[in-house]
């Protein structure tokens, strides 16, 4: 077996044979995190791949993501360390439903969560993200009626956050935060007296009133690092802890352990590894590989949102 280091050399090597850049979510193992070129949100990540100019993004994170990065660059290639990584959220919510939506309600508004399949993308009129959900609905005219998806915790937020009346929202769930409870919160704030509490929305509402900041997964980092209080429990994936730690090394933040796997991490970002990553630069497979009518469909409600800024 090759040394990690050794792993990381033949990366790195393989990226600049390439030309790739190499896109990581904050949910990756720090070894991957580490090799990146940019280290982000899904909004974060969804820019640089639209700025992006080389020949192959290799992209660590979940499909979904990968797929949205295909989208902005259909004549490049985009390379993943395991085609597999999917997540709760995009298995939701198939296509054909939404297609019979859009067919009984013409006249409604399709706001869909990144976390959707390219086929859902491609049936919705805009598109948002954690970071950018609440003005995404703002921007939608109050007489419109919007069908929100998939993320139920994630949809019934901003509806709260906006007192938006006509927004119907789908039921889907994250496996992850919806499964943290406001019983294992007030635990944890039990045994770190004081601490703050940071929460991706994607979390339950009983969590989310409990929060003392609520936000993507870099804004989640920016605040706990601008933020004067010492100790933080942080209800996202413990990815997070790596950022976290390096630029605020004098602060303390827990994780809520779930109940089905004492851990607080995404078995689909967990997927991938440092070997599955060399693989996919050496081999340029697995591959992103979408029809092109798709992708020019899909592609509108992501330009839409980013024309948001
Ligand atoms: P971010 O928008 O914070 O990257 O979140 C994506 C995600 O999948 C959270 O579980
Ligand atoms: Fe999907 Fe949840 Fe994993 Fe994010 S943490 S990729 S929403 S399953």
């Amino acid at each position: 077996m090759i040394a990690a280091t050794g792993i990381a050399e033949e990366i790195l090597a393989l990226k600049a044979e390439r030309r790739a850049i190499l896109l990581a979510h904050h949910y990756q193992e720090p070894e991957i995190q580490d090799l990146a070129d940019a280290v982000g949100d899904s909004l974060e990540l969804a820019r640089k791949a639209r700025d992006f100019e080389g020949g192959v993004i290799a992209f660590c994170g979940v499909r979904f993501m990968a797929e949205t990065a295909k989208i902005l660059n259909p004549e490049r290639i985009v390379v993943v360390p395991d085609a597999e990584a999917s997540c709760s959220l995009v298995e939701s919510c198939p296509v054909e439903p939404i297609r019979a939506y859009r067919r009984r309600h013409p006249d409604h508004v399709i706001v869909s969560y990144i976390n959707t399949s390219a086929e859902v993308k491609a049936e919705s009129d805009i598109l948002c993200t954690s970071r950018n959900a609440i003005n995404v609905v703002r921007s939608i005219p109050s007489d419109k009626t919007i069908l929100f998806l998939p993320d139920s915790n994630l949809g019934h937020y901003v509806k709260r956050e906006t007192g938006r009346e006509n927004m119907r929202i789908w039921q889907g769930l994250c496996i992850v935060h919806a499964t943290w409870t406001s019983r294992r919160l007030a635990q944890a704030l039990g045994e770190h007296p004081g601490a703050l509490v940071a929460a991706h929305p994607e979390c339950s509402r009983d969590v989310l009133a409990m929060a003392d900041y609520i936000g993507s997964t870099s804004s989640i980092i920016d605040w706990c690092i601008r933020h004067p209080g010492r100790e933080f429990v942080v209800m996202t994936e413990s990815g997070v802890a790596h950022s976290l730690e390096r630029l605020a090394p004098d602060k303390r933040f827990w994780f809520i352990p779930n109940e089905n796997c004492n851990c607080s991490e995404c078995p689909y970002m967990k997927r991938n590894t440092l070997e599955k990553l060399r693989d996919c630069l050496l081999r340029l497979e697995p591959r992103i590989e979408l029809a092109p009518e798709l992708m020019a469909r899909a592609r509108l409600p992501i330009d839409r949102m980013l024309a948001l800024g």
